[in-house]
């Protein structure tokens, strides 16, 4: 088989950024996806309706015919009133950042029972909430593990909610989201399913690697693969794709995040093809998420070919995913 057309991706989980970078990075995440749900770690971030609806302007004067899916963060101070028009603009999600587990996360929840009450109106309205599943304070590798109690106290309080554990990286999250009831959900990122510690700093201190929550074990890739392949519902994609300029990489106090829009999908189709599981892919890119997300299922396809080409060593001034790599499939067109 030498091409393969998809129902047009989702990204569940993307950063677009801010400012001059921002077009560049839209149009990138819009060739291959048709629908992203941007996160709202900008600075500042996106909590009022009226910075939530002139970022989208934002992105959709760069790339018109993409969907961006609006999130906003979460925080103890939002109004029922605030939340109900957030739900009338088309807000989909609110974003848990736990205070300083990631960037742009400094003002993030540091009282966990403070946000109860707007999680509470969150169920009401039917507004998904996203979390970043990491304990503040705890050693990073076990971060997350030390999270999933946080993911089963909100399951059981607030049983209409819908929950999306972002970024697995643990065996352990993944045991959770199976055994959590259906409203838990969560999403997977390419480089979690290529790397573990160790392409990170096992060998030579790889920056571009870096990201969190970190890559961990090889156990714990192989339980979020298997939870990618398995066909179930539960398991989508948010590629976390996160661009820093090169310069904010290589310097002494790095930032976390991999910049995989360009490749994400490549990518998956060469992870998946050497699985044997490429039926499989289908619903994990174009399929559970929406579904999850109460969104019709995309009607637009796009095509690949098996075209091998070398992914570049910058784009934008960012070092993406796989750089310098040589990739088996290519979009259907791309010289
Ligand atoms: C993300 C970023 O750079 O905004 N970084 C990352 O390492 N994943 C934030 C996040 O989603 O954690
Ligand atoms: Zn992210």
């Amino acid at each position: 088989m030498d091409t393969i057309e998809l129902p047009l991706p989702d990204d569940f989980h993307v950063h677009l950024r801010q400012d001059a970078a921002l077009a560049s990075y839209v149009r990138d995440v819009a060739s291959q996806f048709g629908r992203g749900l941007v996160m709202p770690n900008t600075v500042p971030p996106l909590t009022t309706l009226s910075a939530i609806l002139d970022y989208k302007k934002q992105i959709l004067a760069a790339v018109p015919h993409f969907e961006p899916l609006m999130t906003f963060k979460l925080s103890p101070n939002y109004t029922e009133e605030t939340l109900y028009a957030f739900k009338e603009a088309g807000v989909v999600a609110g974003k848990y950042y736990p205070a300083g587990v990631t960037t742009n996360s400094q003002d993030g929840v540091s009282d966990f029972e403070s946000v109860f009450p707007v999680i509470e109106i969150m169920e009401r309205l039917g507004l998904v909430l996203c979390v970043h599943g990491e304990e503040p304070g705890a050693f990073c590798l076990d971060r997350e593990e030390a999270f999933i109690r946080r993911i089963e106290i909100l399951a059981k309080m607030f049983p209409r909610l819908r929950i999306v554990f972002e970024h697995l990286s643990t065996e352990s999250a993944v045991k959770a989201v199976y055994a959590l009831p259906a409203t838990v959900a969560a999403t997977i990122t390419v480089h979690h399913l290529i790397h573990t510690l160790d392409d990170i700093i096992g060998d030579s201190l790889r920056p571009h690697h870096f990201c969190k929550p970190l890559p961990k074990r090889p156990a714990d890739r192989f339980a979020l693969r298997s939870a990618a392949f398995s066909g179930n519902s539960k398991f989508f994609l948010g590629t976390d794709s996160a661009p820093h300029l090169k310069g904010k990489k290589e310097c002494p106090c790095g930032a976390a995040g991999v910049y995989s829009a360009p490749v994400a999908i490549p990518l998956l189709i060469q992870i998946f093809e050497r699985e044997d599981v490429l039926r499989k892919l289908s619903n994990f890119v174009s399929g559970f998420g929406a579904d999850f997300y109460g969104l019709p299922r995309a009607t637009q396809t796009i095509k690949y070919v098996r075209n091998p080409w070398v992914v570049p060593e910058e784009v934008h001034g960012v070092v993406p995913l796989a750089a310098g790599e040589t990739l088996d499939w290519r979009l259907y067109g791309q010289v």
